[in-house]
């Protein structure tokens, strides 16, 4: 990267080989010398100190709403202005791109019967790991990634749902295809591959809000079938079904990452495991700091509402903004020694999930998943190690993530 030219956005992704292998490098010398970025291919700002990250994500008054965009912000506004299919009528948004009013009416009871379900789902949580763990059988070396990081999101956020066991097969081969909404540049097969399985996905939730309004069962899906008949959720029921269907969509590539980068640090880190095998109520603190070095989302966006500046740089109305959650947390200016994985380090927020009005609705779902699968994870393989620990990392190619496609390891 020269120095006066500082790189369009879509060299910050992991399809730039560079960046894929130590992002890092090039989000700390962006951050120290244009933390405000132009950049005029894509139509937006990319922002990356801490100070202005957290700013910006605690700015009530800013948007969310791709639609809210100026014309020329190119990669915000992708897919809005194709024509819309006459079958499938115009795209629903869940809240992660919804404004208020829409966006506190759906997320409101959504989050209030999503915390309860996970603020009683430690055993639940604890039994999916412990049966993941158990299908590992004696195998002396396996994919961390196929045989654990990837099942128990899936199979967790199934149960919190409620979906019923001989689905389950088919709901995980769903969760796997619908994830490719996340990635831009999805070819025609995937994305033909994605619309079948969102679409079989929706069918299957919108039959089980039927079946729960009915005869209502201990899942979420009851909670939320039933906030409505009491009138305590104004939302539609194709709302309801595309928020459902985004938990999954939102939850479980972000937290699979978080448990194989976590399971990566801490085999590439000895003593950090040492400290937290001496004192596994550290666990809180490890995946706090895991989510810092490596957060499993590079990014998220608002939309300027207003005239504002940015560390002196003038952002009209209308523009719109990307912030650098990665970079943002290893600003020297927040973060002590930055780079380096520290499970006892003092604490300071991270934004991993990015914050305000849209901070991430599964946080607590999240932490509690990666905390039990990286304790029982330890307990069960005390001698666990990377098998080719001089390999490089197998990085996914999907942009604006950072997960491994493989981690195979040894016990
Ligand atoms: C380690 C795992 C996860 C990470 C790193 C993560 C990260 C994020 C980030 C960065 C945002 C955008 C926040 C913003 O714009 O301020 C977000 C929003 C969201 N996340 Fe997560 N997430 C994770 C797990 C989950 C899980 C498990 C679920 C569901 C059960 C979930 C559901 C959502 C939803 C629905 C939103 C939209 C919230 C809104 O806009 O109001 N996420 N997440």
């Amino acid at each position: 990267m020269a120095d006066d030219a500082p790189p369009p956005v879509l060299t910050l992704t992991p399809l730039n080989p560079a960046f894929r292998e130590d992002p890092y490098a090039i989000l700390n010398d962006l951050r120290e010398k244009t933390p405000v970025m132009r950049d005029d291919m894509a139509g937006l700002f990319f922002i990356s100190r801490y100070e202005d990250v957290r700013g910006i994500l605690t700015d009530l008054t800013l948007w969310r709403s791709p639609e809210r965009a100026e014309a020329a912000a190119f990669l915000v506004r992708r897919g809005l202005d194709e024509p819309i299919d006459p079958e499938r009528g115009p795209p629903r948004h869940s809240i992660l791109t919804l404004d208020d009013p829409d966006h506190a009416r759906i997320r409101g009871p959504l989050a209030q019967a999503l915390y309860k379900r996970v603020a009683k789902f430690r055993a639940p949580t604890e039994a999916i790991v412990s049966a993941t763990l158990d299908a590992i059988g004696d195998q002396k070396r396996f994919d961390l990634m196929s045989a654990y990081a990837l099942p128990i999101p899936i199979d967790v956020i199934a149960a919190i749902l409620g979906v019923e066991h001989e689905r389950l097969a088919e709901f995980r081969t769903w969760s796997e295809g619908v994830i490719q909404v996340l990635n831009p540049v999805r070819t025609e097969e995937q994305t033909r591959a994605m619309q079948a399985a969102s679409d079989a996905l929706a069918s299957y939730m919108t039959d089980m809000l039927h079946r729960r309004r009915a005869e209502p069962q201990d899942d979420l899906v009851s909670d939320m079938a039933i906030l409505k008949a009491k009138g305590e959720a104004d939302i539609a029921d194709e709302d309801l079904i595309i928020n459902l269907s985004a938990l999954l969509v939102a939850g479980n590539l972000t937290t699979t990452d978080l448990i194989g980068n976590g399971v990566r640090l801490f085999l590439q880190h000895p003593e950090e495991l040492a400290k937290l095998k001496a004192d596994p109520s550290l666990i809180g603190a490890a995946v706090e700091e895991v989510l810092r070095f490596e957060p499993p989302v590079d990014i998220t966006g608002r939309i300027a509402s207003k005239n504002m500046e940015v560390r002196g740089c003038p952002i009209r109305d209308t523009q719109a903004m990307w912030v650098s959650l990665r970079a943002a947390n290893r600003d020297p200016d927040t973060f002590e020694d930055p780079d380096r994985f520290n499970i006892t380090r003092k604490r300071a927020p991270h934004v991993s999930f990015g914050g305000g009005a849209h901070i991430c609705i599964g946080s607590p779902l999240a932490r509690l998943e990666a905390q039990v699968a990286l304790l029982r994870l330890f307990e069960r393989y005390p001698n666990m190690r990377l098998a080719e620990p001089d390999a490089p990392s197998e990085w996914r190619l999907l942009p604006f993530f950072r997960g491994l496609e493989h981690l195979i390891v040894e016990v």
